[in-house]
């Protein structure tokens, strides 16, 4: 997506950001564009504290001066803002193509209300072209790898599970220590099920289907700004 499109995004995001909030902030390349229009408003006076889903977004809050607490502080959020890897259009969410989904997940549980960020290419009929990010223990990798294969049999899945690397080749880390396992299933048509399944997988630590998380879609494509809510 183009920074204009999520720039654009990111400023119909605002709309809902109102002063007093708590908001939590999301992570990757759309979320960074919201934060740097929210970053202005908060500097002529907009009254927002928020809670950073990734070192990443704490660091770039941090830098513009955007006000930031923690959820041991302020456990519950009346809005978080975030980015997704793939929409629905029951706006179940792939989430993670970051690394940050298990912070993401917890923040977006913690408010009351998620809107997702993105433009129009990020809109799917049915979940899975992208790999579906799985943060895992790595205590006992090739054991849990082994069980989400078992998972995706019983769900009439299948696909190469691959442990993620960063630049250096090295197993990518994440903000919690956990490695990543990125699953290319294709087509996930129960991502409820799904998602309940790899939550039964003791060293799955997360996964990056969002589902019933999201209330509203913010969609920028060439012509006007969509605002989309679940159609379920
Ligand atoms: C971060 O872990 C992800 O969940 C991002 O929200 C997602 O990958 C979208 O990122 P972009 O906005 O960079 O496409």
């Amino acid at each position: 997506m183009s920074e204009e499109l999520k720039t654009k995004a990111g400023i119909a995001a605002l709309d809902f950001v109102k002063p007093g909030m708590k908001l939590g902030i999301g992570t990757g390349s759309t979320a960074e564009a919201f934060i740097r229009v929210l970053a202005p408003k908060v500097a002529e006076g907009l009254d927002i504290v928020g809670v950073p889903t990734s070192e990443r977004t704490r660091a770039l809050c941090e830098e513009l001066g955007v006000p930031l607490t923690t959820l041991d502080a302020t456990p519950r959020l009346d809005l978080t803002i975030d980015g997704a890897d793939e929409i629905d259009t029951a706006l179940n969410l792939i989430k993670g193509g970051g690394g940050a989904l298990l912070r993401e997940k917890i923040v977006a549980a913690a408010s009351r209300e998620m809107i997702v960020i993105a433009d129009k290419s990020k809109l799917v009929a049915t979940l899975g072209a992208y790999p579906l990010p799985i943060e895992v223990n790595i205590f006992g990798l090739a054991a849990t790898s082994a069980m989400i294969d078992q998972v995706a049999v019983a769900a009439a899945l299948s696909g190469p599970v691959a442990l993620r690397k960063d630049d250096a080749r090295k197993p990518f880390v994440t903000d919690g220590g956990h490695y990543i396992l990125d699953a290319s299933f294709g087509r996930i048509p129960d991502p409820e099920a799904l998602a309940v399944a790899l939550n039964c997988v003791p060293g799955v630590v997360e996964h990056g289907l969002f589902t019933g998380l999201a209330s509203r879609a913010i969609v920028a494509g060439d012509g006007a700004i969509e605002i989309l809510k679940p159609n379920v």
